[in-house]
C-alpha cells in the first residue's frame, strides 16, 4: 500500500475566518484581527489535525467595507508566523510575498529567518501582486505582466541564489579552535539582471529543510511559466473537476517542459466549509453569519439564473416557471451548481446560504460531505489536495479536524502523522540548496 498523500493546508486570514460576520459571533472576540494569541491558536488547532501547513495571504490594498468588515489580511504575515511558529512544532508556515513590491534581499532574508526559526517549515508563496491599490500603498503603479513575471523571474533565482550563499558546511561554531563559519564557503551572489540585484553574502546558515519551499498563486500564462520553474505547491481556485485536472496538467506540463518532473509540483484547490450536524444547522449558521449580504448576492444570483428573483420572497423556492427559465449563465463558472441548488427546491435564502456566490467550492453540511467532495475530486486526478477556509476560525477549525479529518484517514486519503519535522518532508518536496540547477 502506498502512503496517502493528500496535503491539506488550512488558510489563516484576519483572525476570524472566511465568511463576512464572522467576527460579531458571540462565541468569538471580535479583537481577533489584533491578537497574536488566536492566530496562534488557530494554527494549534490546525496541527492538531496533522494538516500540512497553513496559508497566510498578502497583498495590503483595499481593505474593502472597513464600517461593517475586517480587512482580508493579517496586520503582518511574516510576524503573525514568528508568532506561530514558536507556538507550533510541526505545521507548515506558508505566507504570500510579494516580488513586484519588495527587494529579493529582504524576501531572502526573512523566509530564511523564519525558516530557522520555525526549524524548517517555511514556504514562500511567491506572487506578482495585481491590483492597483496595493501599488498605490507602494506610491506606485502597477507594472505590466511581462514586466511584473520578468522581475518575479529574477527575483525567485536570487533569493534562492542567496538561500545557498552560506555554505551548507560552512557553520563550524568551534569555541576550542575559535573558527565561527568558513569564510571560503560563504560566498557573493553577485548576481545582476534587468530587474533586480544584489550583491550577497545573505549571512544565514542551512535550515533543518536546507532553505524554505516555493508556493505560487495565479493562472495566467505568465504565471504557469513561473510556477513550473519554481513553485513545489500551487495555491488554486477551481470550481468544477474538469476545470482542476486541466489547471493540475497545465501545471504538471509547465514543470516538464522547465525541465523537472511533473510530480513536483502539486494543485491544491481552495474549499470553504460550514460544518455542522446537519445540512439545516449548517445552513441557518451561513444564514446567521452572511445574510447582510443576501440582497447583493440575490441581485448576482438572477444573473447567474438568468431569471428575475424577487428580494420579498427570500423564503420561497424558484416557481416551477422560473425554473424551467432559468439557465446557467456561461459568464459564471459556479452558475450550473447554483442551478442544481435550485432544482432541489431550496427556497432562495436558503440557495445564497449554500455558498454559491463564493470564492470557491464550499460545503455546507455535515463531515462526510467535505470528505466525500475531497475523496472525489483527488481520486479523479484533479487536484493533489487543497486548501480549507473555514467560516469561522475559533470553532470551525475544529469542526474541519475532528469531523473531516478522520474520515479521510478512515478512508485511506489523508496521512496519520507528518512524516517527517520539515515542511519538505511533510510535501515530499525533494531537497535543494541554493538555485536549481536543472532549469531550462
Ligand atoms: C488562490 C489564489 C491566491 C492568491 N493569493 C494572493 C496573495 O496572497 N497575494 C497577492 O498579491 N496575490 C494573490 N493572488 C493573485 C495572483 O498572484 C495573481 O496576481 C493573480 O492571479 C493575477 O494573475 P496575473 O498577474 O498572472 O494576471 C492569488 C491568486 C490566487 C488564484
Amino acid at each position: 500500500m502506498s502512503q496517502p498523500n493528500m496535503v491539506i493546508g488550512m488558510h489563516l486570514g484576519n483572525g476570524y475566518g472566511s465568511q463576512p460576520g464572522a467576527w460579531r459571533m458571540p462565541w468569538v472576540d471580535p479583537r481577533n484581527y489584533a491578537s497574536f494569541d488566536a492566530k496562534v491558536r488557530h494554527a494549534q488547532a490546525a496541527e492538531r489535525g496533522k494538516l500540512h501547513f497553513v496559508f497566510l495571504p498578502d497583498g495590503p490594498g483595499h481593505v474593502g467595507d472597513i464600517e461593517n468588515e475586517a480587512p482580508h489580511f493579517n496586520l503582518d504575515v511574516m510576524l503573525t508566523l514568528a508568532a506561530v511558529a514558536r507556538g507550533t512544532g510541526r505545521i507548515g508556515l506558508v505566507a504570500t510575498g510579494s516580488t513586484t513590491f519588495n527587494e529579493p534581499y529582504n524576501l531572502a532574508r526573512q523566509f530564511k529567518a523564519l525558516d530557522i526559526m520555525s526549524h524548517g517549515r517555511a514556504g514562500w508563496n511567491a506572487v506578482t501582486s495585481s491590483g492597483e491599490d496595493v501599488a498605490a500603498n507602494y506610491g506606485r503603479r502597477l507594472p505590466s505582466s511581462p514586466e511584473r513575471y520578468g522581475r518575479a523571474h529574477e527575483a525567485i533565482q536570487l533569493v534562492q541564489a542567496l538561500w545557498g550563499s552560506w555554505g551548507q558546511d560552512a557553520w563550524v561554531h568551534d569555541q576550542a579552535s575559535g573558527q565561527f563559519a568558513k569564510g571560503k564557503r560563504i560566498a557573493p551572489v553577485n548576481l545582476g539582471g534587468k530587474f533586480v540585484a544584489s550583491r550577497g553574502p545573505l549571512y544565514i546558515p542551512p535550515s533543518e529543510q536546507g532553505q524554505p519551499v516555493i508556493f505560487h498563486a495565479g493562472g495566467s500564462p505568465n504565471a504557469l511559466e513561473l510556477a513550473g520553474r519554481f513553485a513545489s505547491v500551487v495555491i488554486g481556485v477551481a470550481f468544477t473537476i474538469d476545470d482542476a485536472r486541466a489547471q493540475r496538467a497545465a501545471f504538471r506540463d509547465a514543470a516538464a517542459r522547465a525541465g523537472r518532473h511533473p510530480d513536483e509540483i502539486k494543485f491544491v484547490a481552495g474549499l470553504m466549509t460550514t460544518i455542522a450536524g446537519d445540512r439545516r444547522s449548517a445552513l441557518d449558521r451561513r444564514i446567521a453569519l452572511t445574510e447582510r449580504t443576501f440582497p447583493d448576492r440575490l441581485a448576482y444570483l438572477q444573473q447567474m439564473l438568468g431569471v428575475r428573483l424577487d428580494p420579498a420572497r427570500l423564503d420561497q423556492p424558484l416557481s416551477p416557471d422560473q425554473l424551467a427559465a432559468a439557465r446557467p449563465s456561461p459568464r459564471d463558472p459556479r452558475s450550473a451548481h447554483a442551478l442544481n441548488i435550485a432544482r432541489e427546491g431550496w427556497s432562495l435564502r436558503d440557495i445564497l446560504a449554500h455558498g454559491v456566490i463564493d470564492y470557491h467550492p464550499v460545503i455546507v453540511g455535515p463531515a462526510v460531505e467535505a470528505a466525500d467532495h475531497m475523496q472525489e475530486w483527488f481520486e479523479s486526478g484533479a487536484v493533489d489536495g487543497f486548501w480549507v477556509s473555514p467560516d469561522i476560525y475559533d470553532d470551525g477549525i475544529d469542526a474541519f479536524v475532528d469531523g473531516v479529518i478522520p474520515i479521510l484517514q478512515e478512508r485511506g486519503l489523508f496521512h496519520e502523522d507528518y512524516a517527517g519535522s520539515t515542511l519538505r518532508d511533510h510535501l515530499g518536496v525533494p531537497a535543494q540548496y541554493g538555485v536549481d540547477h536543472r532549469l531550462r
